[in-house]
């Protein structure tokens, strides 16, 4: 299983001042260095963390793929097919919310979301539906054709200390996984996981890749940020 880390809030550090420090190449050379298989930035539409000028320099620098985050929103996807990122995973985005909150919704926006699928994909830029493990996505998903989902695991963290709802969490990742492998897509996961709930998450089978961004930046606040992507990478081999 590989490693995508999430660097937004290296910025968000970065931005508190305006100035340059720290600098999210940098963060990303070094998570690079430190194992990670892939580096993966959310430019939001209000810009809050990652700016577009992070981007093109990510691109730039980067040996490792790079994922983009984004919403359903022209401007942004301008700059995608710019900069031409390996992979665009599609997310839902409302302003007010501190963190993506819930899958994107691919019933109620199917046909923007199999436009934007369309035209990144013309583009060789492969797509990812960032969705709730909800079974009754067969067909929807089938439908728009992207190459990757990304499960939302951020009830899953939510829930981690209870054990009834924990497993039920998990068989329904279980399934879900099978379903989208099944119908020749494959399968991704991440939000809210951290050093103790991913050791589960590790042991589904199928799943190819776990985007984690918050809890490795701050354990990187105490113990560096090579040191926090090793560990983390560490756990996800291990499992
Ligand atoms: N995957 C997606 C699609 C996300 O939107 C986020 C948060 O930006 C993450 C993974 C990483 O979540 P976390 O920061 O909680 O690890």
């Amino acid at each position: 299983m590989n490693l995508g880390v999430n660097i937004d809030h290296v910025a968000t550090i970065r931005n508190a001042r305006g100035e340059n420090d720290p600098s999210v190449t940098a963060a990303a050379h070094i998570c690079e260095l430190s194992g990670a298989d892939g580096i993966t930035v959310h430019l939001r539409e209000d810009r809050r963390h990652i700016k577009e000028k992070d981007l093109y320099l990510l691109k730039d620098v980067l040996r490792i793929p790079l994922n983009l985050e984004m919403a359903l929103n022209d401007d942004v996807l301008s700059h995608a097919l710019k900069v031409k990122p390996r992979m665009v995973t599609l997310v839902p985005e409302r302003r007010e919310e501190v963190t993506t909150e819930g899958g994107l919704d691919i019933i109620k926006n199917k046909e923007k979301t199999k436009e934007y699928t369309r035209i990144l994909t013309e583009n060789n830029i492969l797509v990812s539906l960032f969705i709730e493990a909800n079974l009754e996505l067969e067909s929807v998903i089938e439908e728009i054709k992207a190459q990757f989902v990304e499960i939302h695991t951020g009830y899953y963290s939510h829930v981690y200390y209870d054990e009834y709802k924990k497993k039920k969490e998990l068989e329904r990742f279980e399934r879900f996984t099978q379903m989208c492998k099944n119908s020749g897509v494959r399968v991704n996961a991440g939000h809210g996981l951290n050093y103790q709930n991913v050791m589960e998450i590790t042991q589904i089978e199928g799943i190819e890749e776990l985007n984690i961004g918050h809890s490795i930046i701050s354990r990187a606040v105490f113990s560096g940020l090579e040191a926090a992507v090793i560990e983390m990478k560490g756990l996800i081999s291990g499992g």
